[in-house]
């Protein structure tokens, strides 16, 4: 919780990226942080704001890449421009930079803290992997990355000595590449309800040892 800030900030735009949707809102007094902590963001009509990470940082603004998948994410996908979004954060622990071989991984809406987290490094190697065409056009977002749509796994693109894999995405995919790269740092998920540490809602078994995702993550 040490640089984070809670804040209304008004939306900029939401714009439809393929099966996902930017939502970029003005930055106000809001700190980006480092690359893979989350942000919780108030979603209009819900009561529990909604855990998320931050896409990009274009100077003045924060955007949220969002797959709109229940009521929060549908309800934040369908604000309008100058409406009014409560956040909180930057929140929990993000990917320790200082690597020497980066090379990103991610599946899916895991995308999502990929293009700040390569903007960050300066422009690593990366490989995206996603289940529809229209969930690929996300890639845009990241020039240069190698993408696949599924059958194909982007595990299946991880080289014999991957370096130093950052990645992020749905357990199984995150699972499989811990098998490949057992040193890689993985952006775990979990349900979050205040996203510092206060509900224990995001608790998860690791290694046999209960831990808050929250405050001990996301990533690990
Ligand atoms: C640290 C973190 C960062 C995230 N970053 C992003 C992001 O950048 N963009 C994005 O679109 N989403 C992100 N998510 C996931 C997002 O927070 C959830 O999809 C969202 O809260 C779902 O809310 P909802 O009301 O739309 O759907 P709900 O009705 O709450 O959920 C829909 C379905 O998804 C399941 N679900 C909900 N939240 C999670 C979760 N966190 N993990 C696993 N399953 C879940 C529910 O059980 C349900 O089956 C992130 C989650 C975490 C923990
Ligand atoms: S979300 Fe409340 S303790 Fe982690």
């Amino acid at each position: 919780m040490r640089s984070a800030r809670r804040q209304r900030l008004a939306v900029v735009a939401n714009e439809v990226v393929g099966a996902y949707v930017l939502l970029r809102l003005e930055r106000g007094e809001m700190e980006p942080g480092v690359p893979g902590q989350f942000f919780m963001l108030e979603a209009p009509g819900q009561l529990l704001p909604r855990p998320m990470s931050l896409c990009i940082a274009p100077p003045g603004e924060l955007a949220f890449l969002l797959e709109p998948i229940g009521p929060g994410t549908r309800a934040l996908a369908g604000a309008c421009s100058g409406d009014g979004i409560h956040i909180l954060g930057p929140l929990g622990n993000g990917f320790d930079l200082d690597v020497e071989r980066p090379l990103l991984v991610a599946g899916g809406i895991g995308m999502a803290p990929m293009p700040y987290l390569s903007e960050t490094l300066g422009g690593p190697p990366a490989l995206l992997g996603f289940r529809s065409k229209s969930h690929a056009e996300a890639a845009r977002l990241l020039p240069g990355a190698e993408v696949v749509v599924e059958p194909q796994l982007v595990t299946e693109l991880l080289p014999d000595e991957p370096g130093d894999v950052l990645a992020c995405g749905p357990e199984p995919m995150l699972e499989a590449v811990r098998e490949l790269a057992p040193d890689a740092q993985l952006a775990w998920e979990a349900p979050m309800a205040c996203g510092y540490g206060a509900c224990y809602g995001c608790v998860v078994d690791v290694e046999g040892r209960y831990v808050r995702l929250c405050v001990e993550g996301p990533v690990r």
